[in-house]
């Protein structure tokens, strides 16, 4: 089952309900005016739309309060700033608005219980910050955008449910190649997303949760929208930034979390064939935490459930990002 809880190749119906329930649930934030999501409109004419010329960046909270904002707006900037964006709002301005738009969602009252969530995800907000080169003539030249959009959507989180930590999730490698860094920098968290939308509908038709993409030589470069780790003979390995992947911030906090327990860390070129040895793998991202990987395409993971090292270390994560929690409350 993905980690958003739709059981795999599940149809547009089902996404449409979901889609539909949530609207009540959703709250947009449109050049600083708050919206109703239904009246929440930008131009057709918008870059955004057209070329998919806008960066974003997703955080959630914990405890109701965003999550690493700092190192996310951060990299909003930097993305921007990667391919010549100006965005409308700077990073405090976002912040203004993230926290107006969070404090809307918030007098809206409580969310309806989900047995199904991870502990850690109940009554926590997904936060997407989109910012677009706006509209302008049609014409791909950059200098024709004159009117820049900023969006903040504030949701209910639907993390992976609390079964997916405890029994581990299903990813392949798909087909599709993560573009050459020369041609879209990799850094950059941008709206371009076709090749990572194709990847994750190969992956959902092979029943897997997330798609693994490799680079055009056949190294494993990340996940659609994750990170991915791998652990053998008690190293953790990871494809280097120089593979052409995105700094994940949950990653970094990883990658730092390995160190202060004193794991090896390798940050090394990494073939399917070394995630089809490693003793364990799991995927990370803002959403997800650390996911442990229980299938790597049709055949288990090690033992095919989560390892030591992938529970070490998101016990060490919890720590990080709102305190411990039960191996009982992981049920
Ligand atoms: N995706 N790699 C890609 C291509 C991503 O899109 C993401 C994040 C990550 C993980 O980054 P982080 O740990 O900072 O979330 C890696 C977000 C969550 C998304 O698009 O929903």
């Amino acid at each position: 089952m993905p980690p958003d809880g739709r059981p795999a190749g599940a149809g547009p119906r089902v996404v449409a309900s979901r889609y539909n329930q949530g609207m009540n649930r959703t709250f947009v934030n449109l050049d600083g005016s708050l919206v109703a999501p239904q009246d929440a409109k930008i131009s057709v004419l918008d870059r955004g739309f057209l070329y998919g010329d806008s960066v974003y960046e997703v955080v959630r909270t914990y405890g109701g309060a965003p999550f690493e904002l700092d190192a996310h707006l951060a990299r909003l900037a930097s993305s921007a700033s990667r391919i010549g964006l100006s965005p409308k709002w700077d990073a405090a301005r976002t912040r203004v608005e993230i926290d107006r738009t969070l404090a809307a969602s918030r007098a809206h009252g409580t969310d309806a219980p989900d047995p199904q969530a991870a502990p850690w995800n109940r009554g926590e907000r997904y936060i997407r910050v989109v910012m677009t080169r706006g509209a302008g003539e049609i014409g791909l030249d950059p200098a024709l955008a004159i009117d820049p959009v900023a969006v903040v959507i504030v949701q209910p989180l639907h993390g992976p449910p609390a079964r997916a930590y405890v029994e581990g999730v299903k990813v392949a490698v798909v087909g599709v190649r993560r573009p050459s860094p020369l041609a879209l920098d990799p850094a950059a968290k941008t709206g371009a997303h076709l090749s990572h939308v194709l990847a994750v509908k190969e992956a959902r038709e092979a029943g897997a949760d997330e798609a693994l993409l490799l680079d055009e030589q056949g190294f494993v470069t990340e996940g659609s929208s994750s990170n991915v780790f791998a652990v053998e003979e008690g190293k953790l390995r990871t494809p280097p930034l120089g593979a052409g992947i995105l700094e994940g911030v949950t990653r970094g906090i990883v990658l730092r979390l390995a160190r202060e327990e004193r794991l090896a860390v390798e940050e090394m070129p990494l073939t399917p064939g070394d995630l089809a040895r490693a003793d364990e793998l799991f995927i990370t991202s803002t959403q997800r935490e650390i996911l442990p990987v229980a299938r790597l395409g049709e055949r288990p993971v090690g033992a095919g459930r989560p390892g030591p090292v992938t529970s070490a270390l998101h016990r060490a994560f919890r720590r990080v990002a709102g305190g411990p929690v039960r191996v009982s409350e992981r049920r």
